[in-house]
């Protein structure tokens, strides 16, 4: 379970996440949405522990992720927004990604090309010289390969064309139906047929929530 409590950060004088509170259970299908700039993306890395907040605290299975990184994201996994501008080969990436979780490169391999991309053709190329919805496809077969209890995707269907996007959705239904998974999408008719809460941010703050009396 996460527990998000009373979290609040500012850049500057800017509030950006307004006392947030938000408990995800597990095997719960999350969807975040809200307008550009709304903070989703910062609360993401707030329960990643890759940010610093003003107030409150964050949780992961009892796990405060920002003295205990490495534990508290054992069983955790994300998409990022943006991709990381990686110097590492396809390749060098996937192996490193074997050695440090539970990842199998053939699960690896065989998610790719689910989504339509050849490892074969691209494992030598760098990482950042692939084209985007590459890119977003390496790095959403490396979090699906590590069968996480927990994955996060930040807008991760943005750069896929049409094909890969259903099949990536058709992966998640077949495959993921008891773990956590957290989307943070502009495209909600997507993921409706996976989520079952839908919270909604705007200027830092959480506007709607459907299962708000329900956790
Ligand atoms: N490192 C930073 N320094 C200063 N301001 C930041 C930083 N990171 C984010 N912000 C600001 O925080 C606000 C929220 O950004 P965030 O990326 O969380 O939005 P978002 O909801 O993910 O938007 P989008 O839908 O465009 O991805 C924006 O005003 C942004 O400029
Ligand atoms: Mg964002």
């Amino acid at each position: 379970m996460i527990k998000i409590e009373n979290i609040t950060k500012k850049f500057g004088s800017q509030i950006i996440l307004n006392n947030i509170n938000l408990n995800i259970q597990d095997s719960q299908k999350l969807l975040i949405m809200g307008q550009n700039g709304a903070g989703k993306s910062t609360l993401m890395k707030v329960i990643l522990g890759e940010i610093i907040c003003d107030n409150g605290s964050i949780s992961i299975d009892g796990i405060d992720p920002i003295k205990d990184r490495k534990n508290a994201l054992k069983y955790l996994s994300f998409v990022p927004q943006t991709p990381p501008p990686l110097r590492l080969s396809v390749s060098d990436l996937c192996h490193y990604c074997v050695s440090s979780t539970k990842a199998n490169l053939n699960d690896i391999i065989s998610y790719l090309k689910e989504l339509d991309l050849e490892y074969k053709k691209e494992y030598k190329k760098p990482f950042y010289k692939l084209s985007g919805g590459m890119k977003q496809k390496v790095l959403i077969a490396l979090a699906l390969a590590r069968e996480s209890k927990t994955i996060m995707f930040d807008e991760p269907t943005a750069n896929l064309d049409p094909k890969a996007r259903e099949k990536f959705m058709d992966i998640l239904n077949s495959k993921f139906q008891s773990h956590t998974l957290i989307f943070i999408s502009h495209r909600v008719s997507e993921v409706k047929g996976i989520v079952n809460r839908i919270v909604e941010m705007d200027l830092g703050n959480i506007i709607k929530d459907n299962k708000a009396n329900n956790e």
